[in-house]
């Protein structure tokens, strides 16, 4: 099996990508940030860069994880429509054009909405579902676990960087959030070349649990004799709330919130004690 990863060096991607390289034939792609050397460059402003790289390399399965963040949607609205919205119909449409499938990174926060980065990635989830290969869209939560990318600032590298520098944390208290382990994903992309039932899915990788960012933050420090200081008001606001129940029914991997801290924590010992050798 084929496959081409889009942002393989992105917080998610880069774990994705090491994972499906043990069992499949991987093209991964960047932008600005080449983590692995064989990596090809790809800008997704750029639409015929992006019927070159696919009509070219003729993946099977095209894994799109790239795409522009939460903080940068906010600030770039012109920018995130781009990124987010027209380069997704454009992988869309040559994907059709070669009969390669589309399984898409996209978020739970498309189930609200209710900002710009919720409303291009619901958009882009829609020329998805216009796969006619077939389809899987993967909505993530707020996602923790290590990845080969230990430098984007994403929440749980911030985590890790306050451990290895024993420096102090402030997470906001007020807001609620669910969790992804960020494991599941790649897990969950194997599973679907065994498991007919997952094509065509819009599936919420989540534990059931909704807590703070600061509780999440302080049960993963702990461990470590960290601490980390609670604060109210940011910009995060509520998000809609999804159960494990799809996960179960197609027989994936549902962890729980006490699951998914103990693996982080076991996989932050193993990067700790990688960088004493
Ligand atoms: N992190 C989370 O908690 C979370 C939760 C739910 C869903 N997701 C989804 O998972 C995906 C990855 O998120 P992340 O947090 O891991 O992101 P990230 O580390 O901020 O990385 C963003 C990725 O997009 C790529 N990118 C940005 N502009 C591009 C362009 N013009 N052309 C090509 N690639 C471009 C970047 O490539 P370079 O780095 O090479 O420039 C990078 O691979 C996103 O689609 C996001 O919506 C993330």
């Amino acid at each position: 099996m084929r496959f081409l990863i889009t942002g393989a060096s992105s917080y998610v991607g880069a774990r994705v990508y090491r994972a499906l390289r043990e069992e499949f034939d991987v093209l991964g792609t960047y932008h600005s940030n080449r983590l692995f050397k064989e990596q090809k460059k790809l800008d997704l402003s750029n639409s015929s860069e992006i019927k070159a790289i696919i009509s070219k390399e003729k993946p099977e399965v095209i894994v799109h994880i790239a795409g522009l963040p939460l903080g940068q949607c906010a600030e770039n609205s012109k920018l995130a429509h781009e990124i987010n919205v027209d380069a997704t119909r454009r992988i869309v449409e040559t994907a059709n054009e070669i009969g390669a499938r589309i399984i898409y990174m996209s978020t739970i926060m498309a189930g609200k909405a209710s900002d710009v980065y919720g409303k291009t990635k619901l958009e882009a989830e829609g020329y998805v579902a216009g796969t006619k290969a077939g389809f899987i869209v993967l909505r993530g939560a707020l996602t923790i676990g290590q990845s080969p990318n230990t430098t984007a600032e994403k929440y749980y590298n911030r985590i890790l960087r306050s451990v290895a520098e024993k420096s102090r944390l402030t997470f906001d208290n007020s807001a609620l959030t669910q969790i992804t382990y960020l494991g599941s994903i790649p897990e969950i992309i194997s599973r679907s070349q065994e498991n007919d039932k997952l094509w065509g899915q819009t599936i919420p990788v989540v534990a059931d649990e909704k807590k703070t960012r600061f509780a999440i933050a302080s049960d993963l420090l702990g461990e470590f004799g960290v601490t980390c200081e609670p604060s109210k008001g940011t910009r995060y606001i509520d998000e809609a709330y999804y159960t494990t129940e799809k996960l179960r029914e197609l027989k994936l991997p549902a962890y729980n919130y006490r699951q998914i801290i103990k693996k982080t924590i076991s996989e932050m010992h193993t990067w700790l004690n990688s960088r004493k050798t």
